[in-house]
C-alpha cells in the first residue's frame, strides 16, 4: 500500500523474541510519540493492515494496540477516512518538553512549589546524611538486638493473623500496646498518664507533625532549643510556624532569654532529659520556670524524650510532664533508640482534653498505625523482653561511651572538648577555632565516615563548630580505629593543637 504524505509511521522495531507482547510494543511506541509531541493532533495513522504488512507481523496485535489507543483517547477513528491522532489532544506537547523531562534536566523554574516546601533545606546538600557506620547518631546497637526473641514473636503473629488485624484500626493505636506503654512510662519515666491518653505514632517525627497540626497555626511563634533537633526545625518550618531560637547552656533551655525574645510564644519544643545535641539535662529550677511560663501565657510544651533510658552515673531523669500540674505538656517518646528506627513506632501522651482533637487530626493523616508490629511489640513489652533489653543496653552503651571518650583522649591530646557524654547514645565534640565542621563532614563522607556537624543543629548563626558522634552502633573494640579515622580527616585541615582534652 502506498503511504500518503500525511500518514505517520511509527519508528518501531518490533522484536518477536522480546518478553513484551507485540501489541504492547506497538501501543508503547505510538503512545510515546503522542505524549512526547512527536506527532500532533489530527495527524493520520496508517491502517492496521498497512502497519501489519510494514512490520511483517499478523494484524491481530496491531488491532489490539489500536483498540487500546482509541479507548484511551490517543487516536480517533473517522468513518471512511481512517485513523488519526485525536484532534482534541492539547497541541502544546512539544518534543523539547518531553526530551527535557526524560533527560531529568532542571525544570524548577517552571514548576511552582509551596512556599513551605521551598523553605526546607535540600537533603542532597548534606552529604553526611548519606550513610551509616561509626559515629552515626541514628543507630542503636543492632549487633546486640535480641533477634531470636523478636523473630519468635514475629512468627507467632504471622501464624495467628486474625481478621481483626486486617481492619482499619483505632486512630490512637492498638489498645493493649497503649496499656503496656502507659505502664512503662508511669514506672520508668514518672509520666502521669492513663492508657486512653497514649497515641501510637510512626516515630516521634509523626508525633511532632500531629502535635503541630493540632496546636499551631501558620505564623505561630515557637521556642526551639538553639542548637537543637534539626528534624523538629523541619516540621515547624514546613508548617509555616515561626521558630524562635532560644540558647541552651548546661542547665538546658534559657527560659529567661525565651521570655525576653518572645513571651507570647505558642509553644516550646524541648528535650529536657537529654538536650540534643549538647547533652544538657534541664535543671529543676529551669523546669519549674518553663512550666510557670507556659501556664501564665497559655503556651504548650512539647517534650521530646527520645533516649533518656540511657543515663550513666545516675538514675534516668524523671520527665517534665510528670511535674506539670496544668496539663500543658505534650510528651513524645520513640522506640527508635530503644529498639530500632525502621520499626517506626513512637508514642504521644496527650492532655486529657485534647485526646479527641489529636485523634481527629491523626485520622486525617494516615487513619491509624499499621497493626502487625504493634501486636509484636505488645508481647515484647508484656513478656519482659523490653525492660531486659534496656537494662543490657544501658550497660553496653556505658562501655561504648567510655571507649569513645578514652580513644578521643588518646588520639587528641589537644583542646578537643567533649560535651554531653553523661547520657544517651552520642556525645558532642567542639572543634578548635578555625575548623569548619560542614566542610570536614563533607570530606569525611567521601571517605565513608559519617559525621554530623554541630553547626547544622543551629537555626541561626552557629556559635560552635563540632561533631555529634554516635557511639551506639560501634563495638567497643572498633572505637579506636573509628577515632583514628576522625583524626585523619581533621589532620588534613591541621590537627587541633596539643593540650588536654576537656570533658564537660
Ligand atoms: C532529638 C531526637 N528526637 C527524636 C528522635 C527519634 O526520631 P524518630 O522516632 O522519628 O525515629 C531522634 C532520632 O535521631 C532525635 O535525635
Amino acid at each position: 500500500m502506498k503511504k500518503t504524505p500525511s500518514t505517520i509511521w511509527p519508528v518501531i522495531a518490533v522484536d518477536r523474541n522480546a518478553a513484551k507482547p507485540l501489541h504492547k510494543q506497538i501501543y508503547d511506541a505510538y503512545r510515546a510519540m503522542v505524549v512526547d509531541g512527536n506527532v500532533g493532533p489530527g495527524q493520520r495513522i496508517p491502517s492496521t493492515r498497512a502497519l501489519a504488512v510494514e512490520l511483517k507481523i499478523s494484524r491481530i496485535p496491531v488491532l489490539t494496540a489500536y483498540a487500546q489507543l482509541l479507548a484511551e483517547g490517543y487516536f480517533e477513528a473517522r468513518t471512511g477516512a481512517g485513523t488519526f491522532v485525536c484532534d482534541s489532544l492539547p497541541g502544546h506537547l512539544s518534543p523539547r518538553d518531553g526530551g527535557r523531562e526524560h533527560a531529568g534536566g532542571d525544570m524548577s523554574a517552571s514548576r511552582s512549589l509551596s512556599r513551605r516546601a521551598s523553605l526546607l533545606p535540600r537533603l542532597e546538600r548534606r552529604p553526611w546524611l548519606g550513610g551509616f557506620g561509626a559515629f552515626s547518631i541514628s543507630e542503636p546497637a543492632f549487633d546486640e538486638f535480641p533477634f531470636q526473641v523478636w523473630s519468635r514473636l514475629v512468627m507467632r503473629h504471622c501464624r495467628s493473623l486474625s481478621l481483626a488485624g486486617l481492619h482499619y484500626g483505632n486512630p490512637l493505636g492498638f489498645g493493649p500496646l497503649r496499656e503496656a506503654i502507659c505502664a512503662y512510662l508511669r514506672t520508668s519515666r514518672a509520666v502521669r498518664c492513663d492508657p486512653h491518653q497514649v497515641m501510637i505514632v510512626n516515630g516521634s517525627q509523626q508525633a511532632l507533625e500531629i502535635t503541630t497540626r493540632v496546636l499551631l497555626d501558620e505564623g505561630s511563634p515557637v521556642w526551639i532549643e538553639e542548637p537543637g533537633y534539626w528534624l523538629a526545625h523541619h516540621i515547624l518550618t514546613g508548617a509555616g510556624c515561626r521558630p524562635i531560637p532560644v540558647p541552651v547552656d548546661q542547665e538546658g533551655l534559657q527560659v529567661e532569654i525565651g521570655i525576653k525574645s518572645c513571651r507570647r510564644a505558642k509553644a516550646a519544643f524541648v528535650a529536657p532529659s537529654h538536650q540534643y545535641p549538647l547533652g544538657a539535662t534541664m535543671s529543676a529550677s529551669r523546669r519549674l520556670q518553663l512550666l510557670d511560663w507556659a501556664h501564665s501565657v497559655g503556651a504548650w510544651i512539647i517534650e521530646d524524650d527520645y533516649d533518656s533510658e540511657y543515663r550513666f552515673g545516675s538514675m534516668p531523669i524523671a520527665s517534665l510532664q510528670g511535674l506539670d500540674r496544668n496539663s500543658r505538656v505534650i510528651y513524645i517518646g520513640t522506640f527508635s533508640k530503644t529498639l530500632f528506627p525502621s520499626l517506626r513506632l513512637g508514642f504521644v501522651v496527650i492532655p486529657n482534653d485534647l485526646v479527641e482533637r489529636f485523634a481527629a487530626v491523626r485520622y486525617g493523616i494516615d487513619i491509624s498505625p499499621p497493626h502487625f508490629f504493634q501486636a509484636v511489640l505488645t508481647d515484647f513489652m508484656r513478656e519482659g523482653h523490653f525492660a531486659r533489653h534496656i537494662r543490657r543496653m544501658r550497660q553496653l552503651y556505658a562501655e561504648r561511651r567510655a571507649a569513645l571518650v578514652d580513644a578521643i583522649e588518646e588520639e587528641f591530646s589537644s583542646s578537643l572538648r567533649i560535651t554531653g557524654a553523661e547520657a544517651g547514645m552520642y556525645l558532642s565534640v567542639i572543634l578548635p577555632k578555625g575548623l569548619r565542621d560542614q566542610e570536614l563532614a563533607a570530606r569525611a563522607a567521601r571517605q565513608r565516615l559519617w559525621l554530623q556537624p554541630l553547626s547544622s543543629a543551629y537555626l541561626g548563626a552557629a556559635r560552635r563548630q563540632g561533631f555529634v558522634l554516635g557511639f551506639g552502633s560501634t563495638a567497643t573494640r572498633d572505637m579506636p580505629k573509628a577515632v583514628r579515622a576522625l583524626k585523619s580527616v581533621l589532620a588534613a585541615d591541621g590537627q587541633p593543637a596539643s593540650g588536654r582534652v576537656k570533658s564537660g
